[in-house]
């Protein structure tokens, strides 16, 4: 489905049963919308279960997932096309496979998992498997993004005002003015800064971008599990199960 030659044609777990999916609380929490949980489970008789592994709605991912399966099978196409142009951004830049590769991860956990604080999650979803540094510039880079600094050519974003509303300029929550403090004084500010300088507009030009382009970077950069990501046993195995199973019910 998404052009791998591992996906494999082993049978889908709990076949001939009716598969149940209940979404999760933060897809749906305060957004109006009635809590499904007494529905499903009222539906759950007979022929049905939860649903547990392998969605067919979905690419089905290879047996031993690698960065660029995620992009392939599981990110949504905005965060797709962000990630590889921002660090296209930074490879023509002629910035350091640090920066590159911080760029190209740094809204990851916006592909399909949380948007919620995407800086912190992002960096702990990539952290064990890249350097302290490129960890570290993807967590900062959300609350660098409030911060203007007009030496290094950044301003604060013409977006967020129309995202947020301008006055949300002055609102902003004590942890993020806490870790602009803490990033603008560390060794590493310029890498975290350099992110948010790349990190592109969903209005400027997205021409796609080939991903095999980043190929030798992530080689070189990225510590891709033997057993692929998710089914290693890294601090964030799980956060990478639940991008391959999402819709799982436990
Ligand atoms: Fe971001
Ligand atoms: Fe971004």
């Amino acid at each position: 489905m998404c052009g791998h030659p591992d996906h494999g044609d082993h049978p889908f777990p709990q076949a001939g049963r009716e598969r149940l999916i209940l979404s999760s609380p933060i897809g749906w929490i305060g957004t109006g919308a009635p809590d499904p949980e007494p529905d499903v489970l009222d539906r759950l008789k007979d022929n049905a279960v939860m649903m547990m592994g392998d969605n067919p709605a979905l690419p089905r991912m290879p047996q031993r997932p690698t960065l660029m399966d995620f992009f392939r099978c599981r990110f949504g196409d905005f965060t797709v096309r962000h990630l590889l142009g921002s660090a296209k951004r930074a490879l023509d830049g002629g910035h350091s496979d640090t920066v590159v590769m911080a760029c190209l991860l740094h809204d990851i956990s916006n592909g399909c998992l949380v948007r919620p604080d995407h800086g912190y999650w992002s960096a702990q979803i990539v952290a064990p498997y890249v350097s302290e540094e490129v960890a570290w510039a993807i967590k900062y880079h959300q609350a660098l993004r409030y911060l203007p600094d007009p030496e290094a050519g950044y301003d604060y974003p013409g977006n967020y005002d129309w995202f947020f509303g301008a006055e949300y300029r002055d609102q902003l929550p004590e942890y993020l003015r806490r870790d602009m403090a803490v990033a603008r004084n560390h060794k590493w500010y310029m890498t975290s800064r350099t992110v948010t300088i790349n990190d592109i507009y969903f209005f400027e030009d997205m021409t796609p971008v080939d991903p095999e382009i980043f190929t030798d970077i992530i080689a070189r950069n990225f510590r891709q599990p033997e057993a692929g990501l998710g089914h290693d046993d890294s601090p964030s195995a799980h956060m990478w199960r639940t991008m391959i199973w999402p819709n799982n019910f436990l």
